[in-house]
């Protein structure tokens, strides 16, 4: 069966709805932040503080191009995947891709007080988080459909994942 790639921004949801997910239709599931920890053997701070962001956007497309070719997995993908569009390329070769989208309030809520995000480390993070909202919200709509989670529980979100996965796995 085809995979679920959930893509969307930072503490939107995507690992915990989508080991939901997986668990409900016995898939694998598949975090592509952690095979990049894994295939670089450091924590992805350390990967920004020493080698810069351009580095890390270069492991990433190799972790999403393996998960990409995994057959019945969730995918969740880091927040920045969607900024290369080769990678959303990748990711509907073999799956279905889900956005899963979410409002600055919720997002800030959900990042609490000891976030290890590089991206949201510097200055305001409320400011931060919108700025790059606005910023990214073009790339994030190459999905093939984007839900609103913001007010969704967790099951609530797992059940809207498949109920649209159930649609377009057949496209
Ligand atoms: C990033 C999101 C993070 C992680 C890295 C960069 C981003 O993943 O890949 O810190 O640029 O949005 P999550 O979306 O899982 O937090």
């Amino acid at each position: 069966m085809k995979n679920i790639a959930l893509t969307g921004f930072m503490a939107t949801g995507k690992t915990v709805v989508g080991k939901k997910v997986a668990d409900i239709l016995s898939f694998g599931f598949i975090d592509t932040d952690d095979l990049i920890e894994k295939i670089s053997g450091m924590k992805i701070p350390e990967i920004f503080d020493k080698f810069g962001e351009k580095y890390f956007r270069g492991i990433e497309k190799i972790a999403v191009a393996r998960a990409s070719r995994l057959k019945n997995h969730v995918i969740s993908t880091g927040g920045g995947v969607v900024l290369n569009p080769s990678n959303i390329v990748q990711l509907r070769k073999h799956g279905v891709v889900i956005c899963l989208k979410v409002n600055p309030e919720v997002i800030l809520r959900n990042i609490g007080d000891n976030d290890k995000r590089p991206i949201l480390a510097t200055g305001d993070v409320y400011e931060k988080i919108k700025a790059l909202l606005a910023e990214r919200q073009h790339y994030y709509e190459f999905a093939d459909y984007t839900i609103d989670v913001s007010n969704m529980s967790i099951d609530d979100a797992a059940l809207t994942v498949l109920d649209v996965y159930s649609k377009l796995k057949t496209r």
